[in-house]
């Protein structure tokens, strides 16, 4: 886990680190009604595309997920990439982030924190210019317990600490979290100030159980949903960095975000949000069928709000962009495709009885020329294949933002998807489609009627990191 000393060089202390703009509060943020929902914000695209800078996020992005879902066990090679990598990180990987603004110790520090299901531990940057302070609040409990971990993103230090924490009009009175003395350069900013874990208790680095069990909610029957608002545009200032993001609801799905029925699949174990993936399939050319790609034996995916973009195994990865005319290989960054940005890519993915589409717009991770011809697609090859005892699949916001995407404790536990209701995301959101029998294993064949998703026009240069 944590290699304490290789890590030390990449750290830095958190007064350093965090910007000299005074910690903000989230832009926009609803008053809850009956306490369940809030509203939660996203990082717009900081500055016009720039090849050099979507590679390095890309690059940095995908050697962090393969550490955060340990699928990389070349402890040097996680040494090294880490400094260059998150060095990085920073101005970009804050361009797709969702967060929400959690209210923290008894006098209500507002401390916006990333919403993350593909991880287990709260963790909240101390110091100088942090929004939080302990010693304000009457209510704070130290426990200190030392804590390391090597994050998804980064890496932590710090130690285990206890206050009450609230998210959502639902409270924790004593939630144990982290609070970080250092961390690595780049994973916090004025709009950021840590990590909220949503994942299950077994993947806690702290051991501690996670914010959703602990707000008063039924045991067993805990559940907590997302609706990410779209923002293709460009940020010109830096007023518009922060953007609504949606609605987090905790306490149960909000019924007025969704249209139809959720459809549910079992969690395989309860570490990640862990389900089975029934099927991908992809169309590039607007008179063929869609060809779906045989995921069968690679069909584990963590279901990540954390998470960017979507990662697979080599094999289908591989398989979905020969598919795409003009699509290679990234000469810059390992396990990315590159394509014509012209081309409008619909791809889809199953899960239970549901097959959703993937919007156009999400399919693009961004523009990897100046000119904007050229872009990296959603999909990228996190190094996974059928030998990957823990997952094969990381599904993060590209396609979370075309659904209304709902985590369930229980026996099992289980996450569920629905349509977005009319009028969110612009009305381009993702349509389910009801999937013959079968799914569940292995490669379904899709007809090509059956993908309904409202398609936006081509993509342009103007399309930045969505
Ligand atoms: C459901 O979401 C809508 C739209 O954001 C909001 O107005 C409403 O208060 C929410 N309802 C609950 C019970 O949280
Ligand atoms: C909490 O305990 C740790 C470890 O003993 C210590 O380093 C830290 O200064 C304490 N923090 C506060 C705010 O009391
Ligand atoms: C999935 O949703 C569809 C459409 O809303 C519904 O017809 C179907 O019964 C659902 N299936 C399951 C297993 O929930
Ligand atoms: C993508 O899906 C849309 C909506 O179903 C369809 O109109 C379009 O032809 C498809 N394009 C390709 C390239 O498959």
């Amino acid at each position: 886990m944590v290699r304490h000393s290789l890590l030390v060089s990449a750290l830095v202390l958190l007064g350093a680190t965090l910007s000299d703009a005074a910690p903000s509060v989230v832009s926009r943020r609803d008053v809850p009604q009956e306490g369940v929902s809030q509203a939660i914000s996203r990082r717009g695209a900081a500055a016009a595309a720039d090849p050099e800078r979507i590679h390095a996020w890309a690059n940095a992005q995908r050697t962090h997920l393969r550490r955060k879902y340990a699928l990389d066990d070349a402890a040097d090679e996680v040494q090294s990439r880490d400094t260059a990598g998150a060095a990085t990180l920073a101005n970009v990987q804050s361009d797709s982030s969702w967060t929400a603004t959690f209210s923290v110790g008894s006098n209500a520090q507002q401390v916006p924190l990333v919403l993350d299901t593909g991880s287990a531990d709260i963790w909240i940057a101390s110091g100088a210019r942090s929004p939080y302070s302990p010693s304000s609040s009457s209510s704070f409990t130290n426990a200190s317990t030392a804590f390391d971990i090597t994050y998804g993103s980064g890496a932590v230090d710090g130690y285990l600490v206890r206050d009450t924490m609230s998210v959502a009009g639902k409270t924790a009175s004593s939630q144990t979290f982290a609070l970080a003395t250092a961390v690595t350069a780049g994973l916090l900013n004025s709009e950021i100030s840590g990590i909220a874990g949503l994942g299950f208790q077994s993947l806690s680095t702290s051991q501690s159980p996670p914010l959703w069990s602990n707000v008063g909610l039924t045991s067993g029957a805990e559940e907590f949903a997302f609706f990410l608002n779209r923002q293709i545009q460009t940020a010109t200032t830096s007023s518009d960095l922060e953007q609504y993001g949606g609605v987090f609801t905790l306490g149960g799905a909000n019924s007025t975000l969704y249209q139809g029925a959720i459809n549910w699949s079992n969690v395989i174990n309860k570490a990640y949000w862990l389900i089975t993936l029934g099927g991908v399939s992809v169309s590039s050319r607007s008179a063929a069928s869609p060809t779906a790609l045989d995921v069968s034996s690679t069909n584990k995916a963590a279901i990540d709000t954390g998470t960017t973009l979507i990662g697979g195994p080599s094999s289908v990865i591989s398989a979905l962009y020969a598919q795409i005319p003009g699509a290679q290989a990234s000469a810059s960054s390992q396990g990315y495709y590159e394509f014509p940005c012209d081309t409008a890519v619909n791809t889809t993915m199953t899960f239970g009885d549901q097959q959703y589409a993937i919007n156009t717009q999400d399919f693009v991770a961004g523009a990897t020329n100046r000119a904007g011809t050229t872009c990296m697609g959603a999909f990228f090859d996190v190094g996974s294949d059928a030998n990957t005892r823990s997952l094969q699949w990381i599904v993060g916001d590209a396609f979370l933002k075309g659904v209304y995407s709902v985590f369930q404790n229980g026996s099992p536990a289980r996450v569920g998807f629905a349509a977005l209701a009319d009028g969110l995301n612009s009305g381009t959101s993702s349509t389910t489609v009801a999937q013959t029998k079968a799914a569940t294993s292995g490669a379904a064949a899709f007809s090509s009627g059956c993908v309904a998703v409202g398609l936006a026009a081509v993509v342009t240069s103007a399309l930045l990191l969505a």
